[in-house]
């Protein structure tokens, strides 16, 4: 093999690669954020119906409209300032693979796996910043550190510790950096306090990456979106992207989705009531560390009690993120928050392994 192909192969196989959730047979999922207070029958009345629409003969053209315009319609932005891809995860792939060459970016620590891998697979310096004890972010070092980067990644609400940061602090960071790519990753924002679409059509190095997988319930249909402003989002669509990248099926799918906001914005609601409940039970139970949540999820250090509470949850069936030690972090679960009886399973096992 010729060397510098197999040199590169050996580099790309030291990196960390994404660890998907092992499939775990009748588990209660609780492990990748997905959205299960949606109604399945709900998921699969739209599936059928976008199956009768859908010809897979031919290539999807009117489809893209319909899904932009919805898209327009929910997120309150002309759609002159959207571009779509199959999944967030592939818009974060093309915007690192074509702007991210020979470029630093600035992360804080811990946040989204997927971003800081491909990030290394594509040479990408990394800054990390880690979070303060309380997943806070620490301003000033912030501040200073991306200050000497090109690509700033700001993940609103932070997976995986689920908070926040304030709005003003997020817009301060932008304010300042107006020479810097940045990126506000809201896959989660359904979940939390607020979202920066308003603020898009003022800056012109700010993308926002949003997601079907999360609020809507759709992972399974690899359906994300982007708002940029109009020359960024217009550049995406036309050249960056591919041209067809969201098949028929899937696009009809998101369509007829965002048609039922009103029915998903009650499960948000609804998730939201039992994060609290969660969360406050969480905080009663000994030797455990809970932090507040604005997501689909609670973040949790359970120290020494970290291999108790995987083997008791694993018994009875539950699956959640294990992430072990991280970042300053020991012992690291993560926990969706799914239907009322899903959380109730996951927090009577809990509490027998504490
Ligand atoms: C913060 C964050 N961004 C992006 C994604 C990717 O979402 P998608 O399913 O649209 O690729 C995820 C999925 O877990 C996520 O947690």
């Amino acid at each position: 093999m010729t060397n510098w192909l197999s040199d590169r192969l050996d580099k790309i196989c030291k990196l960390d690669a994404y660890v998907k959730p092992e499939r775990i047979k009748d588990s209660i999922k609780l492990d990748a954020n997905e959205n299960f207070a949606l109604d399945g029958k709900f998921i699969s009345k739209i599936a059928l119906h976008a199956i009768k629409q859908t010809d897979l003969r031919e290539y999807p053209l009117e489809q893209f409209e319909d899904l932009y315009r919805q898209l327009s319609t929910y997120s309150g932005v002309d759609k002159k300032y959207l571009g779509i891809g199959s999944g967030s995860d592939q818009i974060i792939e093309l915007i690192l693979s074509i702007f991210g060459r020979n470029q630093k970016a600035s992360i804080f620590t811990p946040t989204f796996s997927y971003f800081i891998n491909r990030c290394e697979l594509h040479d990408i310096a990394l800054d990390r910043v880690p979070l303060t004890e309380d997943a806070e972010l620490p301003k000033l070092e912030f501040l200073k550190r991306a200050a000497r980067s090109d690509i700033i990644y700001i993940c609103s609400p932070n997976n995986p510790t689920g908070n926040q940061f304030g709005e003003n602090l997020v817009l301060e960071i932008i304010d300042t950096f107006k020479d810097k790519l940045i990126l506000i990753d809201e896959a989660y924002v359904e979940f939390g306090n607020y979202n920066l679409a308003p603020h898009i059509a003022k800056y012109d190095n700010v993308v926002i990456l949003r997601t079907l997988s999360k609020a809507f319930g759709l992972a399974g249909a690899r359906i994300g979106y982007l708002i940029a402003n109009e020359k960024f989002a217009e550049i995406f669509r036309t050249t960056i992207q591919s041209p067809y990248p969201l098949n028929s099926f899937s696009l009809a799918v998101a369509t007829l989705a965002l048609s039922y906001e009103r029915y998903v914005r009650q499960t948000v609601e609804l998730i939201k009531r039992e994060r609290k409940r969660v969360f406050d039970e969480l905080l009663e139970m000994y030797g455990i560390k809970v932090f507040r949540s604005d997501a689909n999820f609670i973040f949790l250090e359970s120290y020494d009690s970290y291999g108790r509470i995987l083997s008791v949850l694993k018994k009875e069936g539950l699956s959640v993120k294990a992430f072990g030690d991280i970042d300053g972090h020991r012992g690291c679960i993560r926990v969706t928050i799914g239907t009322s009886e899903m959380n109730d399973k996951f927090l009577k096992s809990i509490s027998k392994a504490i």
